[in-house]
């Protein structure tokens, strides 16, 4: 299903909204209000669409904030069968302690063309690559960087891999630093962090590692736009996320999934900055009216770029 471009505007004027009211709580220690902030927004002004939206990735147990439901409907229940995906705030750390990289991100598609993704983490992947076969999940750090290195004819002391600095990517940031990459260590945001693959402004070559599995279909959202590549396999550790994932009707726990399985069809994406970061700058309160900076992407139109826009609030 194609998403009319009125659509752009619509899911933009949701992730600006929501990343303003998120705003309001920056560096105010209180992780929780910043997001419930975003939530309440993005809820309420998703509602002002015509559309039968379904929520298919919302917030979950990986932070404690309040959610947007799996399953819940959204919408005026007038229009087209819509998918969504929401992350109304990415980086709770961030806005709470004002630091850089607080987003407010959201993916619609049509109905089924998402992956409809567990709250689990996620084994992820993603680089500039249009070919197959030149990064896999399945291959040896030593081989993806050999490969990588090729493909794009820069020796690996040239190439930087973006990872979330956590002790479980000891090993690989050891084998990464071994064979002389350059790393990008993020504390937070792997939204942002894999996108940081899509534009040589950013400088990041790869980026890999174990994050979110409803951030890994967000950001794979956008870069199917980008015509990047990305894999990502989910972790179930309990029982209790095995039955889970059962539930959703994932048979196979242990499947990599390639990106035309998790988006498949049209997409639309927003990241809005909430403060400022690598990806966008945050948003900007001028009297009684705000900027904000989003990365918007929409697959069948094309559109993949950072617009910067003034609204009254
Ligand atoms: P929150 O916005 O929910 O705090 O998530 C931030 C984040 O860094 C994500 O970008 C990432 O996918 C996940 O947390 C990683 O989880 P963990 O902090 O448990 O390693």
């Amino acid at each position: 299903m194609i998403l009319e471009k009125k659509f752009e505007d619509m899911i933009l004027k949701v992730s600006t909204r929501s990343a303003l009211s998120s705003s309001y709580f920056v560096g105010k220690k209180d992780k929780i209000a910043a997001d419930k902030a975003a939530v309440d927004t993005m809820r309420s002004e998703l509602n002002k669409i015509d559309m039968i939206g379904e929520i298919v990735i919302g917030e979950g147990e990986l932070d404690e904030a309040p959610m947007l439901y799996i399953g819940e409907k959204l919408g005026s229940m007038k229009g087209p069968n819509i998918d969504i995906a929401v992350d109304p705030l990415e980086g709770t750390n961030f806005a709470a302690n004002n630091l850089p990289g607080a987003l407010s991100v959201i993916a619609i598609a049509g109905k089924s063309n998402l992956f409809n993704a567990p709250e689990t983490y996620m084994n992820k992947i993603s680089a500039n690559v249009t070919e197959k076969g030149v990064i896999d999940l399945d291959f040896s750090i030593k081989n993806n960087i050999k490969n990588l290195s090729e493909y794009k004819n820069k020796e690996p002391k040239n190439l930087t891999a973006c990872i979330l600095d956590r002790p479980r990517h000891k090993k690989i940031i050891d084998e990464l630093k071994n064979l002389g990459v350059k790393l990008k260590l993020i504390t937070d945001g792997d939204v942002s962090g894999a996108l940081m693959v899509t534009d040589k402004k950013y400088n990041v070559d790869l980026f890999l590692g174990i994050g979110g599995g409803p951030e890994g279909v967000l950001a794979a959202s956008a870069l199917d736009t980008f015509n990047c590549f990305f894999q990502g396999k989910f972790i179930f550790e309990s029982n209790d996320e095995k039955k889970r994932a059962e539930k959703m009707g994932i048979k196979d726990l242990d499947k990599k999934y390639e990106l035309d399985e998790i988006v498949s069809g049209d997409s639309i994406f927003c990241a809005t900055g909430i403060t400022s970061g690598d990806l966008v700058s945050g948003i900007e309160i001028i009297g009684d009216e705000f900027v904000s900076e989003t990365l918007i992407t929409h697959k069948s139109s094309g559109l993949k770029k950072i617009i910067k826009i003034k609204q009254t609030i």
